[in-house]
This record gives structure tokens, sequence and C-alpha cells, in this order.
């Protein structure tokens, strides 16, 4: 299917790629295709960023049936332009969409409408140390209505910002706040699909934890709030004596891309890694045995993000001295060299936009 282009009028005015953030500016052009009755995925545009109109009345305003990605386009020192799996983003979106009954996109066409939307905007693409363009699909639904049911119609999006490099301070552990009065997800639920819900149910544990000055929250499982189940936007992972553990895929932890691509850098730098149930009982005591060695979160945003410090039942308990552990050290540049193409690529991971 031919992806039709409408030109911009007006570029938009470009931020200093020095000064980024995260996700405060959005590039030049957006994709839109439409999901209509009886027509399936049609009309698909790359057009100018700007607004779009829906009713008050479209469904996802009210019942949240939509679904989203989050993945990364780098300038290598080449200047070639690299996506990283970007079809297991794709892949993702279409499981997360099957779950709440949103029809599934062509992998292919999802594909290059990404593609296309990166060499549309590639004057957005920073070329600074650790910045990248940050690429959000999106699918919502659009029937006007007020029953609860999966929509007739939906619209699917990609928009993209200018990030900056995730670590203004350097490469520092952060600080963890174990959340065990509020859940994100539930056996069941919806936990393992990158859908707003999951993201509202986080918000006030994350708000509480950065009031009490912690900046992510450590969710545990939502039936017993015994076993860890994820970070904030992260995977996790702990080194305990000679064994890197992550916790297994259970339907409410979301399957990362970053995570996968850790598992098999690690399994290749020779470590045992295992996908199991790791309890919190069992982290606290290899802490106070000094079994512990690392713990850090995996997402494409931080990339690695070594733990520091963690908040427990009144209690602060500190790992690795605070101070970057030396396989977070090592996973950060091996999977930032390969995204950037300053690493050889050898499980053919990166995908050359241009
Ligand atoms: C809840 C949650 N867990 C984990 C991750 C990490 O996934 P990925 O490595 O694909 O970015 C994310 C980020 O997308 C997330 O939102």
């Amino acid at each position: 299917m031919d992806i039709k282009f409408i030109p911009t009028p007006q570029k938009r005015q470009k931020p200093n790629f020095n000064k980024l953030g995260f996700g405060q500016y959005f590039s030049d052009y957006m994709f839109e295709m439409n999901f209509l009755p009886g027509q399936g995925w049609v009309n698909p545009e790359h057009k100018a960023y700007g607004p779009i109109s829906i009713e008050p009345s479209s469904m996802v305003i009210h019942y949240g049936q939509t679904v989203f990605e989050g993945l990364k386009a780098y300038m290598t020192p080449k200047k070639e332009i690299l996506l990283f799996r970007p079809q297991r983003n794709i892949k993702r979106l279409n499981r997360s969409s099957a779950r709440i009954c949103i029809p599934e996109v062509d992998e292919a066409l999802a594909l290059k409408a990404i593609i296309e939307h990166v060499k549309l905007n590639r004057d957005w693409v920073p070329d600074v140390d650790g910045a990248s363009l940050y690429l959000r699909p999106i699918i919502f639904s659009t029937e006007e209505s007020l029953g609860v049911a999966p929509s007739d119609s939906y619209k699917f999006m990609v928009i993209s910002s200018p990030v900056g490099a995730y670590y203004a301070e350097g490469f520092n552990p952060v600080k963890i706040y174990i959340e065990d009065e509020y859940v994100r997800a539930v056996r069941g639920g919806i936990g393992e699909a990158k859908t707003a819900a999951n993201y509202a149910a986080s918000i006030k544990a994350q708000q509480i934890a950065k009031e009490k000055g912690f900046s992510q929250v450590l969710w545990l499982d939502g039936v017993e709030q015994k076993y860890i189940e994820e970070v904030g936007t992260m995977n996790v992972f702990f080194k305990i004596n000679d064994e890197v553990i992550t916790p297994q895929i259970n339907g409410s932890i979301l399957q990362g891309v970053t995570r996968d691509s850790v598992i098999t850098l690690l399994k290749d730098f020779g470590y045992k890694v295992s996908e199991r149930k790791v309890s919190l009982m069992e982290v606290l005591a290899a802490m106070n045995d000094g079994s512990l060695l690392e713990a850090f979160g995996t997402g494409t945003a931080a990339v690695i993000s070594p733990i520091g410090e963690i908040y427990y039942n009144g209690k602060t308990l500190r790992m690795n001295n605070g101070k970057v552990g030396p396989l977070a050290q090592k996973l950060y540049d091996t999977l930032t060299g390969i995204q950037t193409g300053r690493l050889e690529d050898k499980h053919g991971w990166t995908v050359k936009v241009e």
C-alpha cells in the first residue's frame, strides 16, 4: 500500500538539541491511517504535525481503548540513521492491540510508515551524544458511542520527539521506592499490554515516590505483593552471586525489547541468566548477606539504569555502595554502541533508515 505524502507548508522551529529533556518537542511530520467499518485500515498518509479533531463521544476518551509504542532512531558517527529492533515494537503493538480488541496493523506497512516518518523528519534526529529521535506509534478508538464495546473505527498515528541523554548528570544509580500499597497490574489483567490504563494506574505511586525523593517505583505482583515485577517503565535484573535473574514473563509484565536484548548479551558474555519468579524477600536477603552484587532496570528511554538504593518498609538500603556496577556499565556501553553503529551488530538488531 502506498503512503500519501502531503508536504508541510511550514517547518516547525527546532529546539536546542543540547537541551532536549524528554518528549517536549515534536517533529515536522506525523503519520496517520484510519480503520473504518467495512473497509479496514485505509488512507495512510504523512502530513504536517498538528491537532486532530475527535468528538467528545469518541470511545477512547471514555474507556481508554488505546495502545502505544516507544522506540528510537539514532544518528551514527557516519551520519547514517538507525532504528533498534523496530519489528519487535510493531509485533508488541499488535499483541497489545489483540488484548484489548483493536484490529492488528500490517507489520510491513507499519515498518514502512515508521521508516518513511524518520526520513521525512531526518533533520530532527539529533546529532548530539546520547540524544535520539523518540518515535511514538499510537492506536486509539474513535467510534462515537458510549456503549462499552470494541470500537468500530480507529486511528493509527506515529509522532516523534527529539530527546536528550537520559542521564543529565551522567550515568548514575537511581533510588527506587518499593510500592507495597498500590498495584499496577494483576493476573489476568492487561499488564502485558502497552495500554494507557497501566500508566494511569502507576501515576499515584510514582508521585508519592517522587515526593519522597525516589526516582522510580518498583512494582510487586498484584496478587500476593510478594514477587518483583518491574520498575516504572523498565524491566529489572538482579545479579546474585554469578546468576543474573529477571522476573519471568507472566502476563502482567511488559515484554521489553531492551530486556530481550540484555538477556541475549548476558548469554554472549557467558553469564547464567534465569527468567524466574524472584521474591522481594530473596532480594532483601541477598542484600543483607552481600550476595546481591548489582541491580539495574532496562528500557528504551534509559537503556540501562543502575539501582543504587531501595526504600522498603521505612528503611533505605544501599547496594553496590551507591555506585554503577561493572555489569551495568558493560551492558550500557555495548547496547548504546550497537544502537549508534559504533559497535558491530552481531545479532542484526539495527535497521538502517538511510
Ligand atoms: C511498563 C514498562 N516496562 C518495561 C518497559 C521497557 O520496555 P522496552 O525495553 O521495550 O522499552 C517499558 C517501556 O516501554 C514500560 O513502559
